[in-house]
């Protein structure tokens, strides 16, 4: 085992080498790795097949990155570290700003614009039958009209529409829905359902391998745009959904689940509000 002291130099030699780094913020990231990285190989003692297995690990990752699949932000996923970045992205401490969660690949630009209380689901499908509704307003509690919802959501096969060109109708489970003067909205869609996320190349290998579950718990996804406001990417999750503790990326937060109960008029309802960070 070499001496610490040449462990040292070694890391103080290569981070040292970006001293004339014209850009600060360049410079701070790529050290900070560089840092992080020689501890993680010392913290381990990684030999030297471990650290081949690493690299071929990285480029099964690439290779498997297209314009559909991004393999390495599905990594970044199963490991906590998208949720980690938003996290940090959106500051939701301030009391009774709704909590922010993870994008996902699934999401499409440009979906279908919706009436009040129009159902996103335009193909046959057996699930539950349910309506989201709720206000959105500011931390003052002022209503916020004319907020957009850019939603979507996976099907009954547990399918988003995108992975099933051909299969589903392109704007199956998708739709952007906007608030009244008074804040307030109303989305008719399906029960969501628990899906794998893709588990056929390196990311989902290295879950099995660990014996970790590779399922989310049933949500609809909801992007939440008001001029004057952060833009907030959430989720609304179902209290009897399977998976809530065991996302396989870490999207869940406690505030955000919610619970589907017949209304009125014998709807499975749940309510949704939102509350907005100025900008
Ligand atoms: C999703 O909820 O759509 C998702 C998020 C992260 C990884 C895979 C799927
Ligand atoms: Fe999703």
């Amino acid at each position: 085992m070499a001496k610490e002291g040449a462990l040292d130099e070694l890391l103080a030699e290569v981070v040292s080498r970006y001293d004339k780094s014209p850009n600060p913020r360049l410079r701070e990231v790529t050290c900070a790795a560089i840092r992080h990285l020689h501890a993680f190989v010392r913290e381990v003692n990684l030999t030297r097949d471990e650290w081949f297995e690493g690299i071929k690990f990285l480029t099964a990752t690439g290779k498997m990155c297209d314009d559909v699949r991004q393999e390495f932000i599905l990594l970044s996923d199963t490991l906590g570290v998208s949720t980690l970045v938003e996290m940090l992205a959106y500051d939701a401490s301030a009391p009774h700003l709704t909590d922010n969660t993870v994008l996902g690949p699934f999401y499409v630009p440009n979906s279908p614009v919706r009436a009040r209380g129009e159902s996103m689901l335009v193909d046959p499908d057996d699930g539950d039958r349910v309506v989201v509704r709720g206000r959105i307003t500011n931390a003052a509690g002022q209503p916020i009209a004319g907020a957009i919802l850019d939603c979507w959501q996976n099907a009954s096969n547990r399918f988003y529409a995108v992975q099933q060109p051909g299969v589903q109708s392109a704007e199956n489970l998708r739709g952007i829905y906007t608030t009244d003067g008074d804040g307030t909205y109303e989305i008719r869609t399906i029960r969501p359902v628990p899906y794998p996320i893709p588990d056929n190349g390196p990311a989902g290998d290295l879950l099995k391998k660990n014996n970790r579950n590779w399922w989310r718990p049933g949500h609809l996804h909801v992007w939440v745009k008001a001029g004057g406001y952060k833009d907030l990417i959430t989720h609304v999750f179902d209290v009897e959904s399977d998976f809530l503790d065991s996302d396989a990326v870490f999207g869940v937060q406690r505030s955000l689940i919610r619970e589907f109960k017949p209304d009125d008029q014998g709807e499975l309802a749940t309510t949704f509000d939102v509350v907005l960070d100025q900008v």
